[in-house]
């Protein structure tokens, strides 16, 4: 039996919480003869880690940037949370469904846990909240250390990790008194920054890259726990997003997409500056905001879109911004979406609800009059734009006629596509002071009424690009799963579509034109992260087609 040096073979200390029994890790067998010990690999010092990630873009980009700080301390990534020594997941809260997945998975880390004494679990995202520390222990009994998002930064300091390898840049700076956490992060925005600084955001994908611009929600959307999962609207600085973007440029990303829980409020909470003293606009609808001389969405898209490579053509070719609220649609951002030739035809406007009074219920602040004189006006000056809802069926007191006043919107905005959900009441939001009164049953038949209604409308959307020439940015390689008999039908993004029959040397491949439609294509397996002018020649309700020009 070989001694490890107990520095090495340290299971993971997490602060409050009492080490676990020392015990052998699991690490393969040993050598019988002692002369090969020298010939064994290093004691693995630091994790193996798996982060789980559920939700919404935000917290894919919240992922990559743990996975990043854990990779600089050394700690390496593990292809699956069963090979895993740390587990994080990352939890999405929007509806019970979202955290029911993570609570299902408990007996089974338990088990994991049971058979690897070192092994640690860490919960972070929109499930965890500062008031609920109990409820979150008796829920997720496998977890051992659970961080608010705006914690996510001293992921590290928490488990012990920081100073155990490589530096690794500003960590937090948060205050624990007792067992409880003060002094809520500020320094999302500076953690962030040194971050990109020091390379280590662990991007998942080499060809689009998500870009955090503002944090939080100050909106007041009576259903939604976001506001008091992750705070209050907090902006990072103008100059530190433009940096990320143009590190983001030079490291060849073809795609950008600007993210916030409400992307189009960004800036609002920052310091004037005289750079920013031509915008002076005020906010309009909602709650009144002074925005004079504050950058703001509009001036930051122009600002990327500026980024240009020496023949003058924007470096970043697709930017994209989610998700925006219709309070926050000014003139100002409409005009930079007509005027600037690299941001994407695309605009995902959350609605809700087709009903008003319905919409004041949900604490929306507008109306569907003001809602459709936003549209109106983007699509006068976007032509070709497409246009993407949220809708929830089944809110507190819906009638049966405020739903088909729904239905009768869908008809007249006539959406590309519509994420549809049911609506689930979150503990701790205003709603529950309503009563959660539609029936499930009603619930499920509305959202399939929904469906049924939107799938034509789809189909008719997509029908209108057939015979045109259109840029597809070819994202992957589809997997021929012919074998595996999916009667799922043709419009699966992942898997070899019907109808795509990629020739000798070709695969099959999918894309987004810069309306953010799928397409499949045959072609060259080089092709991924490049764009492709394709010819759409079939389209269907979820997905279209094509053949590559040329
Ligand atoms: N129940 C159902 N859907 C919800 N959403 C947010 N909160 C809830 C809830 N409590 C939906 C909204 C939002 C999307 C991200 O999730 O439609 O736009
Ligand atoms: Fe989920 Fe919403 Fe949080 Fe995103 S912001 S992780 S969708 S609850």
């Amino acid at each position: 039996m070989i001694e490890r040096p107990p520095s090495r073979a340290r299971s993971l200390p997490i602060l409050e919480i009492a080490p676990p029994p020392a015990t052998e890790r699991r690490s393969g067998t040993e050598p019988d003869d002692a002369r090969l010990g020298e010939f064994r690999p290093e004691p693995r010092a630091l994790p193996r880690f798996y982060v789980w990630t559920l939700g919404c873009q935000m917290n894919r980009s919240d992922s990559e940037e743990m996975a990043g700080r854990l990779l600089t301390a050394g700690a390496t990534e593990s292809p699956t949370m069963d090979e895993a020594d740390l587990v994080v997941i990352n939890t999405c809260a929007i509806r019970e469904l979202a955290e029911q997945k993570v609570i299902g998975r408990q007996g089974h880390l338990q088990r994991l846990k049971d058979a690897n004494a070192s092994m640690r679990v860490v919960l972070t995202g929109c499930a965890v909240r500062e008031r609920d520390r109990d409820g979150l222990e008796r829920r997720y009994p496998a977890v051992d250390l659970f961080l608010r998002p705006d914690e996510e930064p001293e992921l590290l300091d928490r488990l012990g990790l920081a100073s155990a390898q490589a530096p690794v840049g500003v960590v937090g700076a948060t205050t624990v008194v007792g067992r409880t956490v003060v002094g809520v992060a500020d320094h999302l925005a500076t953690t962030r920054a040194a971050a990109v600084d020091a390379g280590t955001v662990q991007r998942t994908s080499s060809v689009s890259a998500w870009l955090p611009i503002i944090y939080g929600c100050d909106k007041t959307c009576t259903y939604c726990i976001v506001p008091f999962s992750r705070g209050p609207e907090r902006s990072r600085p103008f100059d530190d997003i433009v940096a990320e973007a143009r590190s983001i440029a030079a490291s060849g990303f073809r795609e950008v997409t600007l993210l916030g829980q409400n992307v189009n409020s960004y800036g609002h909470d920052l310091e004037p500056d005289p750079r920013f003293g031509h915008i002076r606009t005020e906010r309009w609808a909602g709650r009144r905001l002074d925005l004079g001389s504050k950058p703001d969405l509009a001036e930051l898209i122009r600002a990327i879109d500026g980024i240009r490579t020496s023949d003058g053509v924007p470096a970043i070719p697709r930017l994209r911004f989610i998700t925006s609220h219709p309070w926050d649609l000014s003139d100002r951002l409409i005009d930079a979406m007509a005027e600037c030739p690299s941001l994407c035809e695309s605009l995902h406007l959350p609605v809700q609800s087709g009903d008003d009074e319905v919409l004041r219920r949900m604490g929306r602040q507008y109306t569907t009059e003001h809602y459709l004189e936003r549209l109106e006006r983007i699509r006068a000056a976007v032509p070709d734009i497409t246009v993407s809802t949220d809708i929830i069926v089944g809110f507190c007191g819906e009638t049966e006629a405020q739903f088909e006043k729904t239905l009768a919107f869908l008809e007249l905005v006539r959406y590309d596509q519509v994420f549809a959900a049911a609506y689930s009441e979150r503990p701790g939001t205003p709603a529950t002071h309503l009563a959660d009164d539609v029936p499930a049953a009603d619930k499920r038949r509305r959202l399939n009424a929904l469906l049924a209604v939107q799938e034509p409308i789809g189909l008719e959307r997509n029908q209108r690009w057939l015979g045109r020439e259109v840029e597809v940015l070819v994202e992957t390689i589809a997997r021929d799963r012919s074998h595996e008999h999916d009667e799922s039908g043709t419009d699966g993004e992942g898997s070899v579509p019907r109808g795509v029959q990629p020739g000798p040397g070709q695969v099959a491949l999918s894309g987004r034109t810069r309306g953010n439609k799928l397409v499949h294509l045959a072609g060259d397996a080089t092709w991924v992260g490049s764009l492709v002018n394709v010819t759409i020649g079939h389209a269907g309700p979820y997905a279209l087609r094509g053949t590559p020009v040329g």
